[in-house]
């Protein structure tokens, strides 16, 4: 451990630092810093909620990912599944170190481009793909359309006026093991085609003059622990036929708590390479689509404490919640989080961290270990890069947060904080 990375007494911090940024550390005073920015001038002067992301450290991951894949199988491309952090400077990171970018609707296909993404690297993905974003795709010159259905094929037949790769996703019948609602491979599966209605899609494409057929998709699902359901996942799609690309999704999981354990980058992609070399013929190209495992550790999300109530339970009220933080509700992920202003000071108290929504279900983590809170105190929720800024929403006419990344004591504002005026800009003012 780093002597910047400090455990005191009667704390868990040695094991916090798992969970926080690769760039995180304490200051004298015990003020969290991420890439040596202390989380109070951060929110000092971008205000709270606020997504923090650990530039430095983000980069790195993404190396690992795409210089341990082609390291491993050269004819290999990794995308980053834009979904889990969908903003502009994030897809401009990613295509600097070496990703390609998957969008999944007419949003972040705009965002990517805006982002400068080259098209022909970027991929589009989509259950129901309607005829103004696949025309839109079409004009901006998309890379790789991942085809989901007969229906999108018949959209494409009326649209295409010349050559466009494409993929079919497939349903490989893998049930993850994940949350319900994060599982997206087993054969009840609404994204793609089953094994046996492929081969009628695929022979469809591949006698239109413009359908340019490459091979085959599938995505089994999000935080996925377990190494060898990717590896089951490789075998399955192997089934579909001899096709020039693979793509296998994404899916790796990580580590959120300070019970858990999660692959490392390198035993995910082992576990894929060893399996493609069991599987697929050498000359395949091998494409991987990680979101979750790309951002999730480089981001924090801060708070500022409004109330502290001792009624039985503690309860500390922060000014976000699940407006910001959707995942607490929808997939009943368990998250750390510390006193990033008090760091030094012993957790003698367990509380209720809940957010500021009007529902019992708005609870950011059932039950972690604090100093004795107070108002004004800083909160810094671990490992909320991914998925988090992305699904927030206007609940009770919450605002969207910003998000800032931080690099080597600098930080630069990469999305604003959404206005009051934002909010009512969408709506026809009354006739009064
Ligand atoms: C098609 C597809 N690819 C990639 C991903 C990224 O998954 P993860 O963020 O778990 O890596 C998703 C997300 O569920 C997805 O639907």
């Amino acid at each position: 451990m780093q002597a910047t990375q400090p455990t005191p007494e009667r704390t868990r911090l040695g094991e916090l630092w798992e969970v926080l940024p690769e760039e995180a550390s304490a200051s004298v005073e015990g003020v969290l810093e991420i890439g040596g920015v202390p989380v109070t001038t951060l929110a000092d002067r971008y205000g709270t909620p606020l997504h923090v992301i650990d530039e430095t450290g983000l980069r790195r991951q993404i190396r690992r990912f795409v210089d341990g894949l082609r390291s491993r199988w050269p004819n290999s491309e990794v995308l980053f599944a834009s979904k889990s952090l969908p903003a502009v400077g994030m897809y401009r990171v990613a295509q600097e170190e070496g990703m390609s970018v998957d969008v999944a609707g007419g949003g972040e296909l705009q965002l990517a481009l805006a982002a400068g993404v080259a098209p022909e690297r970027l991929h589009f993905h989509g259950n129901a793909k309607t005829d103004d974003e696949l025309r839109m795709a079409l004009d901006a010159g998309i890379g790789t359309i991942i085809v989901d259905n007969d229906d999108e094929l018949d959209r494409l037949e009326r649209l295409l006026t010349r050559p466009q790769k494409l993929l079919l996703r497939v349903i490989p019948g893998v049930e993850a093991e994940t949350h319900a609602s994060q599982a997206t491979g087993g054969e009840r599966s609404k994204f793609g085609l089953p094994m046996d209605q492929a081969t009628a899609a695929i022979e469809r494409m591949r006698v239109h003059p413009f359908m340019m057929f490459e091979g085959v998709h599938l995505h089994i699902g999000s935080q996925i622990l377990n190494t060898r359901q990717f590896a089951e996942a490789v075998e399955k799609i192997s089934s579909a036929g001899a096709f020039d690309t693979y793509d296998v999704g994404g899916g790796l999981g990580v580590k959120y708590t300070y019970d858990e354990d999660a692959p490392s980058v390198d035993a995910y992609l082992e576990a894929i390479v060893a399996a493609a070399r069991e599987h697929l013929h050498e000359s395949a190209r091998l494409m991987i689509e990680p979101g979750r495992s790309v951002v999730a550790r480089a981001g924090i999300t801060l708070y500022r404490v409004v109330s502290v109530k001792r009624t039985g339970d503690v309860f500390v009220a922060v000014d976000g919640g699940m407006a910001d933080q959707l995942d607490v509700a929808l997939t009943h992920q368990r998250y750390e989080a510390v006193l990033a202003d008090r760091l030094e000071e012993p957790w003698t108290e367990r509380v209720q961290l809940v957010g500021r929504q009007c529902e019992s279900g708005d609870l950011l983590i059932d039950g972690v270990d604090f100093p004795a809170a107070r108002v004004g105190d800083l909160v810094a929720m671990a490992t909320t890069g991914a998925y988090a800024y992305t699904m927030s929403n206007n609940y009770n006419g919450a605002l969207k947060p910003a998000i800032v990344f931080v690099r080597e004591g600098e930080a630069r504002l990469v999305a604003r904080r959404e206005t009051y005026d934002d909010l009512l800009a969408l709506h026809t003012p009354a006739a009064l």
